[in-house]
Formats: C-alpha cells, structure tokens, sequence
C-alpha cells in the first residue's frame, strides 16, 4: 500500500478500527429495517435509540434534540430551512467565511425568497465584530424582522474560533434563532450544547473518526424540527428515509471514543501543531500563519509569502506523497483560491496551505512534511 502523509484531518479523518468494529455487526447479521415490527428490525431500531442517548449525552443534551442526517452539509441545510420556512425568519445573519454548505444555503434562500441577508467581513485574522452582529440584531428587532443567525464554531480553513456563548446570549436577547456548523469542533471540543442557547447545531462524523455520510442536527426544544428530505415518519417525522444503522452505530461509537480520550488527544494534536508551526518558522523564509495562536487544535493554515501559486506548491506535495489542502476539501488542488482566504484579504500575498491534524499523525509525518517543502522551496525559484 501506498505510504501517504497525511495532513489532511479537517477534510476527513481515517476511520477508527474500534468504529468500525462496532458497526460491522449493522452491516452483516442485525440488517434489520428499523421500522419493522418484528424482532430483527426492533434490534436496528434499538441501536440508534441507544445511540441517540449516548450522543446526547456527550453532548449535554436530550435524546429528543438528536436527529441524525447524512451529514454536515445536510444539518447545515435543515436548520436554515427550518428557521426560514417554520420559525419566522426573514432575515439571516452569516459571515463570509462560512463552510459553503452554510453560504450558499444563505445565498439561495436571498436570491428566490422574500428572504434579506447581512454577511458579517470577519477581520485579516477571522475575528468577527460582534458589536456589528448586536447593531444589526437591533436593527432588525425593531424593525419587527426575525432573525437567523448562522455562525460556524471553529472555521475549517484557519481553526478561527466563535465565542459561541456570547452569540448565544445575543440571539437570545434579541429574539433571534441561532445556529451553528460545529462540524469542525463537536468530536474535538468539549461541548455542552444546552449552554450556548443554540437552537441548532451541526456535526458530521468523518471529521473525528467516524463514517463519512453521518451526521446530526441538534435541534433545542424550543424548535419544532420540520423535515427537509419528505417520505416516511423516520426521527420522529423530521427526516425520512429508511437510517442508515450502521452510520448511526459509527457516528455514536466515535464520539463516544473522541469524548473518553478528549484530554490527551487534544494535548497531543495541539503538540503536533505547535511543532509544525516552529519548524515551518525556522526552515522556510518567508513564511506565515493564517491559523491564531489559540485557535482550534487541528488546523494549521500557513501562507508562503512569494512562494509558487498555491496549486503548484500542492502539486509538490502531492508528488512528495503529502496530503494537504490550498483551503477546504473543495479547494483542495484548485488554484481559484479559497473563499475563506480572499474574504480575510490574504490572497495577493502568498500561497496558503492547511495542514490539518488527528490522533493518528506522528511528529515523523510532521518533520517529513516540513523537510520536503524545505527542499521545494530550495529547489525552485521563487516568483518575484
Ligand atoms: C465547517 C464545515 N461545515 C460543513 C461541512 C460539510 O460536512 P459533510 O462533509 O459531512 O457534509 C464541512 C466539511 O468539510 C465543514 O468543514
């Protein structure tokens, strides 16, 4: 098998061996359809209550408030429909450097509904104004408009990190619906969902060693969750389709693992980064860090001042048996630049890379990734 570097974790993570392990047995002899009545299907149907309650509890919640989805992109989706098309809300309140499952979700609903949107311009580092969000929520309030605010926890490109409670506590104190993509930070931080005054939240699996294609919604009570995708009456009439028991089994036994270990894989994976960061600062000229010094553990984002365009750099490393990305998953190898990056007006000044971390990377990985772009760097020239 091919030997790859991978430094790749805030796009998808290996599967876990444990995971995998438990949601083999939902793929061979308990394949039981989970709305069927008789015993097979009452035992697939038990495995996702019992992951349900597992998920809540990690997360400080109800079962009640957990749906499961296929994803970050589909919670993302849900929660912005829901609040539009059952909450009331008129207006949505988003940044520039949302995951595009979030902006283009916000983009759509201005575009063909009677439907306004304010995208907040975070700083050069990613910080968010939040006295520009209270202005606009006062505004809005009274103008009798009701709000959406969509604001993602940790930003997948440069780990830039929202103070999430102090949001909370705005949305609250102005009538407005919160939601947040924490697909980047639920599975790596401790979370306490009931704390932040979320009225959604979403998570996808595959970024802390789950299955790609799983997902959940939380939804706080005080939401009625209406569904996006029509059929059945699966999660309680709030998402149809037949579940998919395995990736729920998945989804619930990584978090489950990712929260148990959370203390020394958190300091591990920080020790990485902080590695990388030194390293990259002594043996390349010229370089710099998009990512703030305490943002989320994982991500590095680092920008090559005069360095080569950022696909050709990936290109080396590609060669080189590097994985990493020129901005998300979606950018990755794509010289458009990402929209994260010329949102916080970075990208005339060099090419960015994200490194991207997990319990799996080693600090051999580490040293390797930065001795082959000291030697593309010293191999090529750079441009003037
Ligand atoms: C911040 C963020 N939101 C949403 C998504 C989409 O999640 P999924 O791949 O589960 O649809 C991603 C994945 O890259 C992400 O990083």
């Amino acid at each position: 098998m091919k030997k790859y570097i991978y430094l790749d974790n805030a796009a998808t993570t290996a599967l876990d061996a444990e995971v995998l392990s438990a949601m083999l047995p939902y793929l061979t002899e308990h394949y039981g359809n989970p709305s069927s009545s008789y015993a097979l299907g009452r035992e697939a149907k038990a495995a996702i209550e019992a992951n349900r309650k597992s998920v809540a509890l990690a997360l400080g919640v109800s079962p009640l408030n957990i749906y499961f989805t296929s994803g970050g992109t589909e919670s993302n989706n849900t929660a912005i429909a829901c609040a539009v098309n059952e909450l009331g809300c008129k207006h949505i309140i988003t940044s520039s450097i949302e995951h595009h499952a979030v902006l283009n979700t916000v983009k759509r609903y201005c575009e063909r509904s009677a439907i306004d949107c304010t995208i907040l311009t975070p700083s050069t580092q990613g910080f968010l104004n939040l006295q520009e969000l209270e202005d606009k929520l006062i505004e809005k309030n009274k103008e009798g408009i009701k709000c959406l605010v969509s604001l993602m926890h940790a930003n997948n490109e440069i780990g830039v990190l929202l103070d999430i409670e102090k949001v909370g506590n705005l949305c609250e104190k102005y009538n407005a619906i919160f939601h947040s993509d924490c697909v980047q930070t639920i599975g790596h931080l401790e979370m306490d969902l009931k704390k932040y005054k979320l009225h959604f939240a979403s998570a996808s699996g595959h970024k802390f060693h789950g299955p790609k294609g799983t997902g959940i919604l939380y939804a706080s009570e005080r939401v009625k969750l209406s569904p996006l995708i029509i059929g059945g009456g699966q999660e309680r009439q709030s998402r149809a389709g037949t579940e998919n028991v395995a990736g729920i089994v998945g989804f619930g036994k990584a978090l489950e693992l990712s929260m148990r270990n959370h203390p020394e894989e958190s300091t591990y994976i920080r020790s990485l980064n902080e590695l990388m960061r030194n390293a990259l600062s002594q043996s390349i000229p010229d370089v710099s860090f998009n990512s703030p010094i305490d943002g989320l553990y994982t991500v590095l984002s680092v920008n090559f001042l005069n360095a080569m365009p950022g696909s050709l750099l990936l290109a080396h490393l590609d060669r080189a048996g590097i994985c990493a990305s020129g901005g998300s998953a979606c950018s990755s190898g794509s010289d458009g630049g990402s929209h994260v990056i010329n949102a916080l007006g970075l990208s005339s000044s060099g090419s960015t890379v994200r490194f991207s971390f997990s319990k799996l990377t080693s600090a051999t990985d580490v040293d390797e990734a930065v001795r082959a772009l000291s030697a593309i760097f010293q191999s090529t020239v750079p441009v003037a």
